[in-house]
Protein backbone atom coordinates (compact mmCIF):
# COMPACT_ATOMS: atom_id res chain seq x y z
CA UNK A 1 0.00 0.00 0.00
CA UNK A 2 1.59 2.99 -1.04
CA UNK A 3 -0.95 5.67 0.27
CA UNK A 4 -4.32 5.71 2.37
CA UNK A 5 -7.50 7.03 0.51
CA UNK A 6 -9.73 4.55 1.29
CA UNK A 7 -11.33 2.03 3.83
CA UNK A 8 -11.40 -0.68 1.05
CA UNK A 9 -8.79 -2.37 2.06
CA UNK A 10 -7.99 -6.62 2.07
CA UNK A 11 -8.72 -8.65 5.23
CA UNK A 12 -5.11 -9.53 5.39
CA UNK A 13 -3.78 -5.49 4.69
CA UNK A 14 -6.24 -4.12 7.32
CA UNK A 15 -5.03 -7.23 10.03
CA UNK A 16 -1.77 -6.18 9.78
CA UNK A 17 -2.36 -2.68 10.25
CA UNK A 18 -4.42 -3.33 13.75
CA UNK A 19 -1.50 -5.95 14.76
CA UNK A 20 0.83 -2.73 14.30
CA UNK A 21 -1.89 -0.59 16.02
CA UNK A 22 -1.57 -3.48 18.92
CA UNK A 23 2.45 -2.38 18.95
CA UNK A 24 1.97 1.40 19.12
CA UNK A 25 -0.86 1.06 21.82
CA UNK A 26 2.02 -0.86 24.16
CA UNK A 27 4.06 2.58 23.30
CA UNK A 28 1.54 4.43 24.08
CA UNK A 29 1.20 3.28 27.51
CA UNK A 30 4.75 3.94 28.52
CA UNK A 31 5.93 6.81 30.29
CA UNK A 32 8.77 7.61 27.14
CA UNK A 33 6.50 7.17 23.82
CA UNK A 34 9.15 8.00 21.58
CA UNK A 35 10.06 5.39 18.86
CA UNK A 36 13.06 6.59 16.30
CA UNK A 37 11.06 5.06 13.43
CA UNK A 38 10.57 8.06 11.54
CA UNK A 39 13.47 10.69 12.59
CA UNK A 40 14.65 12.87 10.01
CA UNK A 41 11.23 12.20 8.15
CA UNK A 42 8.55 15.17 7.26
CA UNK A 43 5.16 14.87 7.55
CA UNK A 44 2.72 18.08 6.68
CA UNK A 45 -0.82 17.76 8.24
CA UNK A 46 -2.49 19.95 5.85
CA UNK A 47 -6.13 20.42 7.19
CA UNK A 48 -8.37 22.77 5.15
CA UNK A 49 -11.52 21.78 7.18
CA UNK A 50 -11.72 22.02 10.90
CA UNK A 51 -11.11 19.06 13.07
CA UNK A 52 -10.11 18.48 16.70
CA UNK A 53 -9.59 14.37 16.53
CA UNK A 54 -7.90 13.79 13.85
CA UNK A 55 -5.21 16.74 13.61
CA UNK A 56 -4.23 16.29 16.94
CA UNK A 57 -3.66 12.50 16.96
CA UNK A 58 -1.54 12.84 13.61
CA UNK A 59 0.60 15.66 15.01
CA UNK A 60 1.04 13.15 18.33
CA UNK A 61 1.62 10.55 16.21
CA UNK A 62 3.80 12.18 14.09
CA UNK A 63 5.67 13.36 16.59
CA UNK A 64 6.13 9.99 18.87
CA UNK A 65 7.46 7.95 15.93
CA UNK A 66 10.34 10.98 16.09
CA UNK A 67 8.78 12.82 12.53
CA UNK A 68 9.22 16.20 12.07
CA UNK A 69 5.41 17.61 11.72
CA UNK A 70 4.15 20.67 10.21
CA UNK A 71 0.59 21.81 10.59
CA UNK A 72 -1.05 23.70 7.51
CA UNK A 73 -4.32 24.85 7.84
CA UNK A 74 -6.31 26.29 5.17
CA UNK A 75 -7.49 29.35 6.48
CA UNK A 76 -3.59 30.60 7.87
CA UNK A 77 -2.36 29.40 4.40
CA UNK A 78 -2.27 30.71 0.80
CA UNK A 79 -5.02 29.07 -0.41
CA UNK A 80 -7.06 31.93 1.16
CA UNK A 81 -5.14 34.20 -1.24
CA UNK A 82 -6.58 32.31 -4.19
CA UNK A 83 -3.86 29.58 -4.70
CA UNK A 84 -5.30 26.19 -6.16
CA UNK A 85 -5.08 22.84 -3.69
CA UNK A 86 -3.05 21.35 -7.00
CA UNK A 87 -0.29 24.37 -6.39
CA UNK A 88 -0.70 24.12 -2.00
CA UNK A 89 0.11 20.38 -2.65
CA UNK A 90 3.18 20.81 -4.92
CA UNK A 91 4.50 23.24 -2.75
CA UNK A 92 4.59 21.45 -0.08
CA UNK A 93 5.93 18.74 -1.27
CA UNK A 94 8.74 20.45 -3.32
CA UNK A 95 10.54 21.26 0.18
CA UNK A 96 11.62 17.64 1.08
CA UNK A 97 8.26 16.14 2.91
CA UNK A 98 8.30 12.18 2.70
CA UNK A 99 4.41 12.11 3.95
CA UNK A 100 0.97 14.61 3.80
CA UNK A 101 -2.00 14.31 5.88
CA UNK A 102 -4.80 15.76 4.29
CA UNK A 103 -8.05 16.79 5.12
CA UNK A 104 -10.23 18.56 2.68
CA UNK A 105 -14.00 19.69 2.28
CA UNK A 106 -14.44 18.34 -1.16
CA UNK A 107 -14.57 14.62 -1.63
CA UNK A 108 -11.95 13.44 -4.16
CA UNK A 109 -9.27 15.54 -2.73
CA UNK A 110 -6.89 12.91 -1.30
CA UNK A 111 -6.89 11.12 -4.66
CA UNK A 112 -6.11 14.17 -6.79
CA UNK A 113 -3.59 14.82 -3.98
CA UNK A 114 -1.65 11.22 -4.18
CA UNK A 115 -2.54 11.78 -8.51
CA UNK A 116 -0.55 15.12 -8.81
CA UNK A 117 1.80 14.05 -6.56
CA UNK A 118 3.01 10.14 -8.00
CA UNK A 119 3.52 12.57 -11.18
CA UNK A 120 5.60 14.70 -9.44
CA UNK A 121 6.92 13.68 -5.84
CA UNK A 122 6.31 9.82 -6.17
CA UNK A 123 8.32 9.33 -2.81
CA UNK A 124 5.73 10.92 -0.94
CA UNK A 125 2.85 9.48 0.84
CA UNK A 126 -0.61 10.68 0.96
CA UNK A 127 -3.32 9.92 4.26
CA UNK A 128 -6.45 10.75 3.66
CA UNK A 129 -8.22 12.41 7.02
CA UNK A 130 -11.18 12.86 5.74
CA UNK A 131 -12.97 14.16 1.97
CA UNK A 132 -15.86 15.84 1.65
CA UNK A 133 -18.75 13.13 2.44
CA UNK A 134 -16.14 10.20 0.48
CA UNK A 135 -14.11 8.94 3.14
CA UNK A 136 -12.33 8.98 6.32
CA UNK A 137 -10.14 5.42 6.54
CA UNK A 138 -7.91 6.36 9.69
CA UNK A 139 -11.75 6.66 11.42
CA UNK A 140 -12.99 3.40 10.30
CA UNK A 141 -9.60 1.74 11.19
CA UNK A 142 -9.70 3.04 14.66
CA UNK A 143 -13.30 2.13 15.18
CA UNK A 144 -12.38 -1.78 13.69
CA UNK A 145 -9.53 -1.32 17.07
CA UNK A 146 -11.25 -0.04 19.66
CA UNK A 147 -14.34 -2.58 18.88
CA UNK A 148 -11.72 -5.51 18.39
CA UNK A 149 -10.07 -4.29 21.91
CA UNK A 150 -13.54 -4.20 23.22
CA UNK A 151 -14.10 -8.04 21.87
CA UNK A 152 -10.98 -9.70 21.89
CA UNK A 153 -8.87 -7.40 24.90
CA UNK A 154 -5.03 -8.23 24.73
CA UNK A 155 -5.84 -10.89 22.50
CA UNK A 156 -6.81 -8.50 19.73
CA UNK A 157 -3.39 -9.36 17.39
CA UNK A 158 -4.63 -11.53 14.33
CA UNK A 159 -7.71 -11.44 14.80
CA UNK A 160 -10.86 -9.97 12.75
CA UNK A 161 -14.43 -9.26 13.82
CA UNK A 162 -15.56 -12.28 11.83
CA UNK A 163 -19.60 -12.33 12.77
CA UNK A 164 -19.88 -9.26 15.04
CA UNK A 165 -23.04 -7.73 14.40
CA UNK A 166 -22.26 -3.82 13.91
CA UNK A 167 -25.08 -1.00 13.11
CA UNK A 168 -24.04 2.41 12.09
CA UNK A 169 -26.61 4.53 12.91
CA UNK A 170 -27.81 7.88 11.49
CA UNK A 171 -26.65 10.41 8.56
CA UNK A 172 -25.96 7.95 6.57
CA UNK A 173 -25.54 9.82 3.29
CA UNK A 174 -23.43 12.87 4.38
CA UNK A 175 -21.05 10.50 6.56
CA UNK A 176 -17.37 9.81 5.35
CA UNK A 177 -16.98 7.79 8.30
CA UNK A 178 -19.77 5.25 7.77
CA UNK A 179 -18.57 4.73 3.86
CA UNK A 180 -15.46 3.78 5.25
CA UNK A 181 -16.75 1.76 7.78
CA UNK A 182 -18.67 -0.28 5.17
CA UNK A 183 -16.20 -0.99 3.52
CA UNK A 184 -13.75 -2.14 5.82
CA UNK A 185 -15.77 -3.69 8.55
CA UNK A 186 -17.30 -6.37 6.55
CA UNK A 187 -13.95 -6.83 4.71
CA UNK A 188 -13.46 -8.02 8.73
CA UNK A 189 -16.12 -10.33 8.70
CA UNK A 190 -18.21 -8.08 10.52
CA UNK A 191 -21.99 -7.80 9.31
CA UNK A 192 -22.97 -4.05 9.12
CA UNK A 193 -26.68 -2.82 8.97
CA UNK A 194 -26.80 0.95 8.27
CA UNK A 195 -29.83 2.68 9.83
CA UNK A 196 -30.96 6.19 9.17
CA UNK A 197 -34.37 8.04 7.73
CA UNK A 198 -34.68 6.88 4.36
CA UNK A 199 -33.77 10.52 2.85
CA UNK A 200 -29.98 10.16 4.61
CA UNK A 201 -29.51 6.75 3.25
CA UNK A 202 -27.76 7.52 -0.30
CA UNK A 203 -28.86 6.59 -3.51
CA UNK A 204 -26.64 3.30 -4.45
CA UNK A 205 -26.55 1.29 -1.00
CA UNK A 206 -28.17 -1.42 -2.19
CA UNK A 207 -24.31 -2.31 -3.97
CA UNK A 208 -22.85 -2.12 -0.88
CA UNK A 209 -22.01 -5.49 1.28
CA UNK A 210 -24.35 -4.59 3.96
CA UNK A 211 -27.78 -4.50 5.18
CA UNK A 212 -30.28 -0.91 5.41
CA UNK A 213 -33.32 -0.07 6.86
CA UNK A 214 -34.84 2.92 8.57
CA UNK A 215 -36.34 1.04 11.85
CA UNK A 216 -33.56 1.39 14.34
CA UNK A 217 -36.41 0.30 16.98
CA UNK A 218 -36.31 -3.56 14.98
CA UNK A 219 -32.44 -3.21 14.94
CA UNK A 220 -32.12 -2.41 18.63
CA UNK A 221 -34.37 -5.52 19.47
CA UNK A 222 -31.83 -7.22 17.56
CA UNK A 223 -29.10 -7.02 20.60
CA UNK A 224 -26.19 -5.70 17.90
CA UNK A 225 -22.91 -6.16 19.49
CA UNK A 226 -22.00 -2.45 18.72
CA UNK A 227 -23.70 0.34 18.29
CA UNK A 228 -22.37 3.43 16.02
CA UNK A 229 -23.99 6.61 16.17
CA UNK A 230 -22.97 9.24 13.62
CA UNK A 231 -23.10 12.78 14.00
CA UNK A 232 -25.84 14.93 12.09
CA UNK A 233 -24.26 16.69 9.79
CA UNK A 234 -26.02 19.87 9.70
CA UNK A 235 -23.16 21.38 7.83
CA UNK A 236 -23.57 19.63 4.60
CA UNK A 237 -27.39 18.98 4.75
CA UNK A 238 -28.51 21.90 2.16
CA UNK A 239 -32.26 20.76 2.36
CA UNK A 240 -34.60 19.52 4.96
CA UNK A 241 -33.76 15.77 4.94
CA UNK A 242 -36.12 15.01 8.42
CA UNK A 243 -39.31 17.24 9.10
CA UNK A 244 -37.58 18.06 12.51
CA UNK A 245 -34.95 17.09 14.71
CA UNK A 246 -37.77 16.39 16.99
CA UNK A 247 -38.83 13.81 14.50
CA UNK A 248 -34.78 12.78 13.86
CA UNK A 249 -34.72 11.89 17.77
CA UNK A 250 -38.49 10.09 17.64
CA UNK A 251 -36.68 7.89 14.76
CA UNK A 252 -33.10 7.66 14.96
CA UNK A 253 -31.69 8.72 18.51
CA UNK A 254 -30.27 6.73 21.20
CA UNK A 255 -32.30 7.83 24.02
CA UNK A 256 -31.84 6.68 27.53
CA UNK A 257 -34.75 4.81 27.02
CA UNK A 258 -33.48 3.18 24.16
CA UNK A 259 -30.35 2.77 25.70
CA UNK A 260 -31.99 1.35 29.11
CA UNK A 261 -33.62 -1.20 26.29
CA UNK A 262 -30.46 -2.17 25.00
CA UNK A 263 -28.14 -5.04 26.81
CA UNK A 264 -25.35 -4.17 28.49
CA UNK A 265 -23.21 -6.33 25.72
CA UNK A 266 -23.78 -4.01 22.91
CA UNK A 267 -20.68 -1.38 22.50
CA UNK A 268 -21.73 2.09 21.79
CA UNK A 269 -19.56 3.88 20.14
CA UNK A 270 -19.53 7.28 18.10
CA UNK A 271 -16.89 8.99 15.60
CA UNK A 272 -17.05 12.80 17.48
CA UNK A 273 -17.79 15.30 17.93
CA UNK A 274 -20.84 14.63 19.53
CA UNK A 275 -24.42 16.28 19.32
CA UNK A 276 -25.35 15.41 23.21
CA UNK A 277 -29.15 14.98 23.02
CA UNK A 278 -29.50 15.14 19.39
CA UNK A 279 -28.20 11.68 17.74
CA UNK A 280 -26.97 10.15 21.29
CA UNK A 281 -28.10 11.24 24.84
CA UNK A 282 -25.42 12.64 27.15
CA UNK A 283 -26.12 9.19 29.41
CA UNK A 284 -25.20 6.92 26.49
CA UNK A 285 -22.34 8.43 25.87
CA UNK A 286 -21.14 8.48 29.42
CA UNK A 287 -22.26 4.93 30.05
CA UNK A 288 -20.04 2.47 30.96
CA UNK A 289 -20.48 0.67 27.34
CA UNK A 290 -19.33 3.72 25.42
CA UNK A 291 -16.09 3.62 23.57
CA UNK A 292 -16.12 7.03 22.15
CA UNK A 293 -13.02 7.93 24.34
CA UNK A 294 -11.11 4.52 23.74
CA UNK A 295 -11.74 5.33 20.05
CA UNK A 296 -10.13 8.68 20.64
CA UNK A 297 -7.10 6.85 22.53
CA UNK A 298 -7.28 4.00 19.88
CA UNK A 299 -6.73 7.13 16.87
CA UNK A 300 -2.88 7.28 18.27
CA UNK A 301 -2.19 3.94 17.97
CA UNK A 302 -4.24 3.44 14.51
CA UNK A 303 -2.48 7.09 12.80
CA UNK A 304 1.45 5.56 14.66
CA UNK A 305 0.59 2.70 12.58
CA UNK A 306 -0.42 3.91 9.42
CA UNK A 307 2.36 6.55 8.92
CA UNK A 308 4.95 3.93 10.25
CA UNK A 309 3.37 1.46 7.51
CA UNK A 310 3.63 4.22 4.73
CA UNK A 311 6.68 5.90 5.48
CA UNK A 312 9.53 3.83 7.54
CA UNK A 313 11.56 1.31 5.63
CA UNK A 314 11.28 3.63 2.49
CA UNK A 315 14.42 5.25 0.87
CA UNK A 316 13.83 9.24 2.13
CA UNK A 317 13.49 11.37 -0.78
N1 LIG B 1 -13.99 12.00 14.09
C1 LIG B 1 -13.35 13.07 13.56
O1 LIG B 1 -12.89 13.05 12.42
O2 LIG B 1 -13.25 14.13 14.42
P1 LIG B 1 -12.53 15.52 14.07
O3 LIG B 1 -13.38 16.19 13.03
O4 LIG B 1 -12.50 16.27 15.38
O5 LIG B 1 -11.18 15.22 13.54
Amino acid sequence: MKHLLSGALDRADAIALLDAAEDMHEVQGRQLKKLPALRGRTVVNAFFENSTRTRSSFEIAGKWLSADVINVSGSASSVKKGESLRDTVLTLAAMGIDGIVIRHGDSGAAQLTADWLDERYPAVRVVNAGDGTHEHPTQALLDAFALRRRIHGNASRGKALDGVRIAIVGDIAHSRVARSNALLLPALGAEVTLVGPPTLLPPGIEAWSVRSTSDFDEVLQQQPDALMMLRVQLERQQGAFVPSTGEYIVGWSLTDERRKALGDSTVIMHPGPMNRGLEISSRAAESLQSAVLEQVTSGVSVRMAVLYSLIAGEEPQ
